[in-house]
């Protein structure tokens, strides 16, 4: 092998330039040329590559956002497309691509490498939602952030005896609200996981907790679950309690990587360079009990993250 290329794809997460940054110092280190891709797969269609040295990823280890930009690729959706990119690749002699990226990403990866360009995928997103992987790049980070807002607003909520409902990055996963959720000791958690009732799991929550001596609330809700506003006046009006919503945003995709992820990013990106080295291809890499590991990527999207019910209980136990 004498050279390969690093993309990053999809939404950005706080550590992906740490992770291309280790894919390209492992394969120089190992006599390989590397490319930086930009844009994603948009990139690949468009021959927008660059010659990536040791330096040219210097200082980059603790910067948010990805350094080769990142992109949602519908180009990358056809056929034509996939074509396009692999001749480009071929064109340059790339016999292998890194995808920093999330499912989405591992699906481009996956045609891609049908396309007869080997592929590896990273693991990187704040939703921490890949089936095989415990803990995905971006997620420690975008917990820490939340975390800490949500110090602010308690703040606030607290001098006002107010509830406050706070909006959390995650369409489809409940990762990163729960996680943050108990990180801030909320009242309520609501996930896309696991259905909830608005009377027993907001309203009796708050009430009962209001008797033991609570004067502020916290409800952490997940993207996925609707619209906060909305769901803030239907507190105010079962409550009494005046009641604010907050939609946290981008903010949580942003900042510097936790040490957590920098370290995370820096294995993953040089396991990844290994195995394509090693000439693998269609392999996600994965860490599960802190041990690194790698998943067939068709295996890898088929699997299913059990949701950590028994976190969600003991939330509810502890936060009263
Ligand atoms: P993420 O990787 O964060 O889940 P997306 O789901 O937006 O983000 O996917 C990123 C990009 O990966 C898409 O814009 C598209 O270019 C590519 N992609 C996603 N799904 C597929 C697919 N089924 N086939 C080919 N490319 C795909
Ligand atoms: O996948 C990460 C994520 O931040 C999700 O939590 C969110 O639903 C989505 O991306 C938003 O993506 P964007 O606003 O960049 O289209």
């Amino acid at each position: 092998m004498k050279k390969i290329a690093v993309l990053t794809s999809g939404g950005d997460a706080p550590g992906m330039n740490a992770a291309v940054r280790a894919v390209v110092r492992t394969a120089l280190n190992a006599g390989i040329e590397v490319y930086g891709v930009i844009r994603g797969y948009n990139g690949l269609i468009r021959d927008e590559l660059v010659p990536m040295t040791l330096r040219s990823v210097s200082n980059i280890l603790q910067q948010g956002g990805t350094m080769l930009y990142t992109a949602r690729s519908p180009e990358f959706m056809t056929l034509e497309g996939q074509q396009k990119a692999a001749e480009v690749c071929r064109k340059h002699g790339i016999e292998g691509v890194v995808v920093c990226g999330g499912d989405g990403s591992f699906r481009g990866a996956q045609k891609l490498s049908q396309q007869g360009i080997p592929c590896i995928g990273i693991p990187c997103t704040i939703d921490n939602d890949i089936g095989c992987c415990e803990y995905t790049i971006g997620y420690d980070t975008a917990t820490n952030t939340v975390v800490d807002m949500v110090d602010k607003l308690r703040d606030t909520c607290q001098s006002h005896d107010r509830c406050s409902v706070v909006e959390i990055m995650g369409r489809h996963a409940g990762w990163l609200t729960l996680g943050s959720g108990i990180g801030v000791g909320a009242t309520s958690i609501l996930v896309p996981e696991i259905p909830y009732d608005f009377q027993r799991d907001i309203v009796d929550r708050m009430k009962y907790t209001a008797s033991l001596g609570k004067h502020h609330f916290i409800v952490m809700v997940a993207e996925g679950i609707g619209d906060v506003q909305h769901l803030a006046e239907d507190i105010e009006a079962a409550t009494g309690v005046e009641t604010r919503a907050t939609v946290l945003g981008h903010v949580q995709r942003g900042g510097r990587p936790s040490a957590r992820d920098r370290i995370l990013a820096s294995q993953m990106g040089h396991y990844a360079a290994h195995l394509l080295m090693e000439g693998k291809t269609e392999r996600v890499v994965a860490v599960n009990n802190n041990v690194l590991m790698d998943f067939d990527i068709d295996e890898a999207l088929a699997m299913k993250k059990p949701f950590k019910s028994h976190m969600f209980r003991m939330a509810a136990e502890i936060s009263i």
